[in-house]
């Protein structure tokens, strides 16, 4: 298992102007991994489009277009071991009532439309997503001291 995958986590506009972002946050470096890039900003329509568009066809897929341009989100990638499947797991189950206690969604969420983070659901997925949401490329910001992440 790779010491550097890296997983594209964002969290939603729900999210942000609910005040989680250091709880979020909190957790991912709690568990030990590392945050390798941070930004926050407004979604541009393309964007969302292409984040999502493998669920063009779905009946929510306006609706969810429309829900991540609706305000800031913070867009983040996080690396470690397993940083993809562990990732999903402090994010919780799409369907926040779902979701165990203890995760993210578990405890801060109870619809899916409004259910505050994303995360990539496989490293392939997460490669798509980190090119797709940074395109300038991540900063080569990782401290010697952290070098056996
Ligand atoms: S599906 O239908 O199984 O492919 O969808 P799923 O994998 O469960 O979810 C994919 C993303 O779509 C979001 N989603 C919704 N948004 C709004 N309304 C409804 N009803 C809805 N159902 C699913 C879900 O939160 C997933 O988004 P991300 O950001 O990837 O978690």
């Amino acid at each position: 298992m790779a010491n550097n995958e890296q997983t594209f986590i964002m969290i939603k506009p729900d999210g942000v102007a609910r005040g989680l972002v250091g709880e979020i946050i909190k957790r991912f470096e709690a568990k030990g991994y590392y945050l390798r890039a941070l930004k926050m900003m407004n979604v541009p329509k393309e964007l969302a489009e292409e984040h999502y568009v493998d669920l063009a066809s779905k009946p929510f897929y306006p609706g969810l277009v429309n829900y991540i341009i609706s305000g800031p989100v913070v867009a983040t990638v996080w690396e470690g071991k397993g940083v993809v499947v562990t990732g999903r797991k402090l994010v919780g189950a799409t369907n926040p009532l779902a979701s165990e206690p203890g995760s993210i969604r578990g405890d801060f969420a109870i619809d899916v439309g409004r259910n505050i983070i994303h995360g990539s659901d496989a490293v392939e997925s997460a490669k798509r997503e980190i090119a797709l949401w940074f395109p300038e490329g991540l900063a080569e910001n990782k401290p010697t001291s952290l070098q056996w992440i």
